[in-house]
């Protein structure tokens, strides 16, 4: 053998074996760079449950937290996954009992510093209600994720996988910091606050009607254009929590009785979300039944049934005079939430009108 063809046979080897210690060095710093992700699950479609892959029929929160895991196995390259059974409910059912558990849940696991982020997989009805509860009450920056589906696990093309799998790139994103809580449903990313559902079945039901989403999910990239001023400067403590006052909501419409609101006042109810006609008006004998109620010491929030815009303080209504406040642009469900965590603390209105201005 010639010295030239050992020289290079020498040279090959080093290399690769240099090889090999690089890669690895890569795969040691990739395994541990892997961000720790909680999966929380409450049930929903995305845990739904049906005969036919073809037909909509379906019973929400049928399956496990495990078995929806092991249906994309792809999340493991992403972060070290965990999953936990919270409940098991279609979204209908979501309850303040519920939602207690699942802050303080998520409060323990950041506290104890256990998950870099968390997802948690929910029904799609409710799950603006629950952004906007976790929003406020989540003590922590770290990233908070909600996702769901609008077809069950077993329909032709159901959506919930892909959702997942999207949810956790998001968790697992280094840009997903101090962003509050988000929803990640159909490639887009929503701030909590501001997300709805807007339509009964679609696939691209959620919205944020006033803001457009604040980041995209595609081709395994998050890519974040805007980011809210309004995520809440105050957040509130439920980790002792038991319960919230009670709030109801009362639907604005043409030639509206006062029943509704009158009925209330029989109640322990601490506050009423009136979700009104455009501007958050109401008819004459709807408006001197929440002016009983205020009188009463019961915190009237008016909101719209428009679903999008914000209701203006003293314009139309004299909100002063009548001791009302306003839910800004918060639609009545998540107004009623803000108002269930403010009354936990006070009763004052003009602090009350403060936090829908601040959040
Ligand atoms: C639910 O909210 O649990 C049922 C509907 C859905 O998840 O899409």
């Amino acid at each position: 053998m010639n010295n030239s063809i050992l020289k290079k046979g020498v040279l090959v080897l080093f290399m690769f074996v240099l090889g090999l210690q690089t890669q690895a060095q890569t795969k040691n710093i990739t395994t541990k760079a892997l961000p720790r992700v909680t999966i929380l699950a409450t049930g929903g479609t995305i845990a739904g449950s049906g005969e036919s892959a073809t037909k909509a029929a379906y019973t929400a929160g049928k399956v496990p937290i495990d078995i929806l895991l092991s249906a994309v196995p792809q999340i493991h390259d992403l972060a070290k996954v965990k999953g936990e059974q919270i409940a098991q409910i279609g979204s209908q059912d979501m309850s303040v009992e519920v939602w207690l558990k699942l802050s303080k849940r998520i409060n323990e696991i950041f506290k104890e510093n256990s998950a870099d982020a968390i997802v948690i997989t929910h029904g799609t009805d409710t799950m603006e209600e629950t952004a906007t509860f976790l929003d406020l009450t989540v003590m922590f920056d770290k990233p908070v994720i909600l996702v769901g589906a609008m077809r069950p696990s077993t329909a032709m093309s159901q959506d919930g996988n892909k959702n997942l799998l999207d949810a956790v790139m998001v968790a697992a994103s280094p840009n997903s910091k101090d962003k509050g809580v988000v929803v990640v449903m159909n490639e887009l990313v929503f701030d909590g606050r501001d997300v709805t559902k807007t339509i009964t079945t679609s696939t691209s039901t959620f919205q944020s009607r006033n803001f457009g989403p604040i980041g995209l999910v595609y081709d395994g990239k998050v890519s974040y254009y805007y980011q809210s001023l309004r995520n809440p400067v105050k957040k509130f403590d439920v980790t002792k929590t038991t319960s919230l006052p009670q709030v109801e909501i009362i639907y604005g419409y043409a030639d509206a009785s006062p029943v509704t609101v009158d009925a209330l006042l029989t109640t322990n109810v601490k506050g009423i979300v009136y979700a009104g006609m455009g501007n958050g008006n109401f008819n004459a004998a709807v408006g001197k039944s929440l002016e009983n109620a205020s009188k009463k010491g019961i915190i009237v929030c008016r909101s719209n049934r428009a679903g999008s815009g914000r209701i203006t303080l003293l314009n139309e209504v004299d909100d002063a005079a009548l001791g009302f406040v306003v839910g800004d642009d918060l639609n009545p469900q998540k107004s009623r939430i803000l108002l269930m965590l403010s009354l936990m603390e006070t009763s004052d209105r003009a602090k009350i009108q403060s936090n829908f201005f601040k959040y």
